[in-house]
C-alpha cells in the first residue's frame, strides 16, 4: 500500500476501512502546457502588439465619440435601407462608444490569455471565520475609532452629521416632480357639463335616442372632446371622458345610481356610462344582452348595466359611473349634468 493509500485508510475493528479523503479528487485534466507566447519570444511581441493595438483602437473609437457629440447636429437623419430615417447623432454615438467598448475588452483577453501568468496554482482555504481573537481585536479597533472620531463627545458635529444624512436622499424625491404635472382637480373633473351631447367615437356624430335599438351599445364621448384634444396636443380627455350607451327595455332596469321618477337618469331605456374601467382604466364594451353584462378584457371585471352598473365579478373595486342623460331642444343625447364621481380607477378618494 504507497503513502498515500496508508492515508486514507484506517482500521475499524477486524475490518480495513476505507475513509474519503478530504479533497477533491483530480478530474483528469490534461496536465498543463506552455502557450506558444511562454516559449516563443516573437509570438509574444506580436501578442503585446495585438493588444496594444486593441487598446489603442478603444482610445481612437473614445476620441472619435467626442467629435460626433459635437459635430453632428442632434436634427440630422441618415436614411438607412429598409430601416427608414435614423438619427445620424444616435447611431454615430452608439456605434464609437460600442467600438471603444468593443476594443477595451477584445485587448483585455488577449492579454490574459496570451500574456499574462499562464501557470496553474492551488489556493489553500482556511476557515472563514476569524479566530476569536481577532474578532476581539477589530472590535477593541472599532471603539477606539469612534472615541478617537470623538462621535460620541461632539454632540454638534454628531447631530448636524445627523441632520445632513438625513436630508441627503430628499432630492431623490424632489426629482419625481420630472414625471410631470400634479394632476390637481384633474382625476376628479371631465368634460362633460350640463346640455352637452354625446357624439359618437370617432365620427363626432350626435345621437338621437332611434339611432339606439334596445339591446343597442354605442360608444360616446362629450362634443367638445376632439377640440379640446386639438388644443392641449394630448389624448389624456379621451382616455377619461369617453362612454357608452345602451339600451335596453325599460322594465329590464332593476336600479340606477340616481334620479326620479320625474326626471330619470335614462332616456326611454337609453343609459350612459363611463367607459372606463373603475379597475385599473380599460375601456370596456364587451356587452352580453342577454344578461345585460359588461365585462372588461383586462382582468374580467363584470358589471351588471340593468342594476346601477354594480360589479358582480372581477377584481374591479365600484360600479362604473352613470352619466344622467335626455335630450335637447333638437332632440339629440345631452348630459342632465356632469358626472357626480371620478371616473375610472379608484384612488384615495374612496380610501
Ligand atoms: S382594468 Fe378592468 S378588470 Fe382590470
Amino acid at each position: 500500500m504507497s503513502d498515500t493509500d496508508n492515508a486514507i485508510a484506517g482500521e475499524t475493528g477486524s475490518s480495513t476501512q476505507v475513509v474519503k479523503p478530504p479533497f477533491v479528487a483530480n478530474p483528469d485534466l490534461p496536465p498543463h502546457g506552455a502557450r506558444r507566447t511562454d516559449v516563443d519570444p516573437k509570438a509574444a511581441k506580436r501578442a503585446e502588439h495585438q493588444v496594444a493595438t486593441c487598446f489603442g483602437l478603444s482610445a481612437l473609437a473614445t476620441v472619435a465619440f467626442c467629435i460626433c457629440y459635437v459635430q453632428i447636429p442632434i436634427d440630422a437623419y441618415l436614411p438607412i435601407p429598409f430601416f427608414g430615417a435614423w438619427s445620424a447623432s444616435n447611431l454615430a454615438l452608439g456605434l464609437t462608444f460600442g467600438l471603444a467598448a468593443f476594443f477595451i475588452g477584445v485587448g483585455a483577453i488577449q492579454w490574459a490569455k496570451k500574456l499574462m501568468f499562464g501557470g496553474e496554482v492551488t489556493q489553500m482555504r482556511h476557515p472563514l471565520a476569524s479566530p476569536p481573537e481577532a474578532r476581539e481585536e477589530a472590535l477593541e479597533q472599532f471603539w477606539a475609532g469612534a472615541d478617537e472620531s470623538g462621535f460620541a463627545q461632539r454632540k454638534i458635529v454628531r447631530r448636524s452629521l445627523l441632520m445632513a444624512m438625513s436630508l441627503f436622499p430628499i432630492p431623490l424625491i424632489v426629482i419625481l416632480r420630472d414625471l410631470g404635472p400634479l394632476p390637481s382637480d384633474s382625476l376628479y373633473t371631465t368634460l362633460w357639463r350640463p346640455g352637452m351631447r354625446v357624439v359618437l367615437d370617432p365620427t363626432e356624430a350626435p345621437v338621437r335616442p332611434s339611432d339606439i335599438p334596445v339591446g343597442g351599445i354605442v360608444s360616446g364621448m362629450p362634443s367638445v372632446l376632439p377640440a379640446v384634444q386639438e388644443e392641449q396636443g394630448t389624448l389624456n380627455a379621451r382616455a377619461k371622458d369617453v362612454v357608452i350607451l345602451v339600451r335596453l327595455a325599460p322594465e329590464d332596469i332593476k336600479s340606477q345610481q340616481g334620479g326620479t321618477s320625474s326626471q330619470p337618469w335614462d332616456y326611454q331605456g337609453i343609459m350612459c356610462f363611463s367607459k372606463i374601467c373603475t379597475h385599473v382604466g380599460c375601456p370596456i364594451a364587451l356587452y352580453e344582452q342577454r344578461t345585460h353584462h359588461l365585462l372588461c378584457p383586462c382582468h374580467q371585471s363584470t358589471f351588471d348595466l340593468a342594476d346601477s352598473a354594480n360589479v358582480v365579478f372581477g377584481p374591479a373595486a365600484r360600479r362604473l359611473p352613470q352619466l344622467p342623460i335626455t335630450v335637447d331642444a333638437e332632440g339629440f343625447i345631452v348630459a342632465q349634468t356632469a358626472f357626480d364621481q371620478p371616473v375610472g380607477p379608484s384612488f384615495w378618494e374612496r380610501a
